[in-house]
């Protein structure tokens, strides 16, 4: 951690039931969480509202996704207008599982991400190489594509936190060690810094995503540019999730 305020997102994904979901805003109710993070969390659309009625002001709500434009005839989508309307203050972009299982391309991710920032919604930018990827020596490459979409179409960086997740690591249980990840971190960073400004190169959090727990967490955030987490699986957890919240002391 060395930028900004730590900052660690859980990402519900579309898991939940009304049941489950008051279980867990109790749970984070009642966990002891340091006040220098900013904690959020991004349950499923539908259960927003109820997520806003119920949390700790303490807490910010993101949701996992939204419309590229303003609202209309777009059935199934969710503007970001209506995000805010609801109590959003954040939504998710570009997370892997919508690039690769949805086919969701980098334009129209840089795309959403200028209209939420256009309507005041803060944005987790996700970018991240897959394994073969990875394997053919194209990490860097990857994430540098995926940031220079985001740089096309974002004009304001305040409002962003970039979200490195390596495919390989979500879901899988196997986190990027802290080298691997420092490393990335460290190349976006310095790709920020030639390709955008130094200014937002040293202000613009940089968080980790990939399996993520109580127990890997304090080793990551001891690394200088891993500025946080985003939690997939852990975030599930009110009281493993408070411990990745606290992990940065
Ligand atoms: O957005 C967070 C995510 O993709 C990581 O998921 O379950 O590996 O922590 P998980």
């Amino acid at each position: 951690a060395g930028t900004g305020k730590f900052f660690v997102g859980g990402n519900w994904k579309c898991n939940g039931t009304k049941d489950s979901v008051s279980k867990l805003v109790a749970d984070l109710n009642d966990a002891k969480m340091e006040n220098n993070v900013d904690v959020v969390v991004a349950p499923p659309f539908i259960y927003i509202d109820q997520v806003n009625n119920s949390l700790t002001d303490h807490i910010d709500i993101s949701a996992q996704n939204c419309w590229v434009g303003k609202g209309g005839a777009f059935t199934g989508e969710i503007s970001a207008e209506q995000l805010i309307d609801m109590g959003c203050k954040w939504v998710i972009l570009g997370h892997s599982e919508r690039r690769h299982i949805i086919g969701e391309d980098d334009q129209f991710i840089g795309k959403k991400a200028a209209y939420a920032l256009s309507q005041n919604l803060k944005v987790i930018a996700c970018i991240g190489e897959k394994l073969e990827e990875r394997e053919a020596g194209k990490t860097f490459d990857v994430c540098f594509r995926q940031m220079q979409a985001f740089a096309d179409s974002i004009t304001s960086w305040e409002n962003v936190v970039i979200a490195y997740e390596p495919v390989w690591a979500i879901g899988t249980g196997k986190v990027a060690t802290p080298e691997q990840a420092q490393e990335v971190h460290v190349a976006v960073r310095d790709w920020i810094k030639k390709n955008i400004s130094a200014e937002v190169a040293s202000s613009t959090r940089i968080i980790y995503g990939g399996s993520v727990n109580g127990s890997n967490c304090s080793e990551l955030a001891k690394q200088e540019d891993i500025d946080g987490f985003l939690v997939g699986g852990a975030s599930l957890k009110g009281p493993e999730f408070a411990t990745i919240v606290n992990s940065v002391t």
